[in-house]
């Protein structure tokens, strides 16, 4: 797709009440597209509104609530009559801490990042069905390439995203929609600023937001960036199993405190 093609594309992004939907909204209304902001906070995707240049759309749901999720469907469905491009993105971040493993903590994880995606796709592929060159677009991380420390709920929820995905974009190939996953290594926005480790690589959201409006230009499988980051966690996932799962127990808490 050439860059001038944003112009009056529908584009709805959840999760666009901060960091990176804020930013790629920002992002692509600038180039002229008219979007649909997501997200509970309504204040927060008021002023995000306010930010962006051109028609925005204001639709706060939450994304685990099914029922919700058909009805800003349906509204928007009513409203704009179809939808052009969709990017799933919003998502919650939970760790694990061993030794106590709560399910609890594995349920809202999966239910927010997953079930909403799940949701989503539900929701919104009628729309896509009526869209300008549908696209679809859903939010993975590169922690879904391989197990990490103290990610059990979170990387369990994007690894599952990027299968369900790709799944998706072959069954979907017939139909002419296409899908993207986005995988980012660490970006500064409020949900890594909890963090309390190093983040190696970090870029800010601004600059994630320009990686992936490049990345749904080109129609690529999967955005993944920054590239060195992408590629070290790669790499890791095809060592042997023995090796990487040494090399990582390194970073694990539990591994600490049991030396
Ligand atoms: N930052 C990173 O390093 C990084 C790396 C890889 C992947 N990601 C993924 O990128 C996505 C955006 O994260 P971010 O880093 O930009 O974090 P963020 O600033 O905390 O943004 C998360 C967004 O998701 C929305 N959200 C959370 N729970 C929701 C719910 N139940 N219903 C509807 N919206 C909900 C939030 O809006 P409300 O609070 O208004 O509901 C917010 O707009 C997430 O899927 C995250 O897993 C981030």
């Amino acid at each position: 797709m050439m860059k001038a093609d944003w112009s009056n594309r529908r584009v709805w992004i959840t999760g666009a009440s901060s960091g990176i939907g804020k930013a790629l909204a920002l992002e692509l209304s600038r180039e002229g597209a008219r979007i649909v902001v997501s997200g509970r906070n309504a204040e927060r995707l008021a002023e995000v509104s306010k930010a962006c240049a051109g028609e925005v759309w204001v639709l706060p749901f939450d994304a685990a609530d099914r029922k919700a999720t058909c009805e800003a469907a349906r509204e928007v469905d009513h409203a704009w009559g179809g939808m052009d491009t969709v990017v799933l993105n919003a998502g919650i971040c939970e760790y694990i801490d061993l030794p106590a493993f709560d399910a609890t903590s594995v349920q809202r994880v999966m239910d927010v990042n997953f079930m909403g995606i799940v949701y989503g796709i539900e929701a919104i592929l009628p729309l896509l069905r009526k869209g300008h060159l549908p696209h679809l677009v859903g939010m993975s991380s590169t922690v879904a390439y391989t197990g990490l420390p103290r990610a059990e709920a979170y990387g369990a929820s994007k690894a599952a995203i990027r299968y369900l995905l790709q799944a998706l974009r072959i069954d979907l190939l017939a139909e002419k929609i296409d899908v993207s996953i986005i995988c980012p290594g660490f970006v500064q926005t409020p949900l890594t600023d909890l963090n309390d480790f190093p983040m190696p690589m970090r870029i800010s959201a601004e600059e994630s937001a320009k990686r992936i409006r490049k990345g749904l230009e080109r129609r690529a499988h999967e955005i993944r960036y920054p590239t060195c980051f992408a590629l070290i966690l790669r790499t890791l996932a095809v060592l042997p199993s023995r090796l990487r799962t040494r090399l990582l127990a390194t970073m694990s808490p539990n591994w600490q405190r049991a030396r």
